[in-house]
């Protein structure tokens, strides 16, 4: 079993790398670690990094999770192998590009670009936005599956995530004993759904609603709490439509063999116990 210890990083291909930054850093609120001729690294959290843009296709998005140890890195490339996955050695640019020691490549079933990465390097110096969104660190990810049970098996038998709740067949999946870590959502394509960054309290939340909405940026779905994490919510949109979600009070699950996954409707109520409404249609596209 492929044991991934957490979400990491994710990297985004953009055209525009200048508006990429300027999303970044003063609507999202994460801060310029590095700048490379190419590529701009951020931070939200202790980690060197824990978001990418580089100039590239849109759609060249990457999400990254750590594995403990070289040995642990060779055996999920073993595993992968055996399931005759593609898998593909990073070379020694890219570790060094992306901080790590080391890492593979391969897709999901669906066709997420996913990296698998040991002894990814942590930053000496705390993170500090320029923005006060409130972030403590980046979270979870949302991944797009085109068959969630196939997809879940894969995350939960090949890899050691469980599922800590459905809304319909999107199951919410954990690591850790943060609630979910990886959720899949259905869609036609692969891709990154959305991606997290929790904050502080919920008075951030609604501070960033402000905030956005004086900027005029797309608001997708909240204020709102969901009724699987308990966590209070803002999704919103950045470069190329990509979702990004601010969340605050998730559940942690510290009763592991007592926790028994739960079923929530893939409707309004699934997602948003305070009313507000996702576009469901959205997923179906
Ligand atoms: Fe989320």
């Amino acid at each position: 079993m492929i044991d991934l210890k957490d979400v990491v990083y994710c990297r985004l291909g953009t055209a525009d790398l200048e508006e990429a930054e300027s999303f970044a850093v003063g609507i999202l609120g994460l801060e310029v670690s590095e700048r490379r001729k190419d590529a701009i690294h951020f931070k939200s959290d202790i980690r060197d990094h824990t978001l990418c843009y580089f100039e590239g296709d849109p759609e060249d998005q990457v999400t990254a999770f750590e594995v403990g140890s070289a040995a642990d890195l060779q055996a999920a490339a073993n595993t992968l192998d055996t399931l005759s996955m593609d898998v593909e050695q990073g070379s020694a640019a890219e570790c060094e590009a992306r901080h790590v020691r080391d890492f593979i490549r391969f897709k999901d079933p669906t066709g997420n670009r996913i990296e698998l990465v040991v002894r990814p390097t942590q930053s000496s110096r705390r993170y500090h936005g320029t923005r006060d969104a409130g972030i403590t660190g980046f979270s979870h990810v949302g991944l797009c599956t085109t068959d969630p049970a196939r997809d879940e098996e894969f995350w939960t038998t090949v890899c050691n995530a469980r599922v800590s709740d459905r809304i319909g067949d999107a199951p919410l999946m954990r690591l850790g004993a943060i609630h979910h870590t990886i959720a899949l959502f259905p869609f036609h394509k692969p891709g990154i759904q959305h991606i997290n960054h929790q904050v502080e309290t919920a008075d951030d939340i609604q501070r960033s609603w402000n905030f956005l909405k004086e900027r005029q940026v797309n608001i997708t779905f909240g204020p709102g709490r969901h009724p699987t994490s308990s966590a209070k919510f803002l999704y919103f949109s950045g470069p190329n439509g990509l979702t990004f979600e601010y969340s605050s009070g998730v559940r942690e699950i510290h009763d592991e063999p007592g926790w028994h996954n739960r079923q929530f409707p893939f409707e309004p109520t699934g997602f948003c116990q305070w009313g507000s409404r996702p576009n469901i249609a959205a997923f179906k596209d």
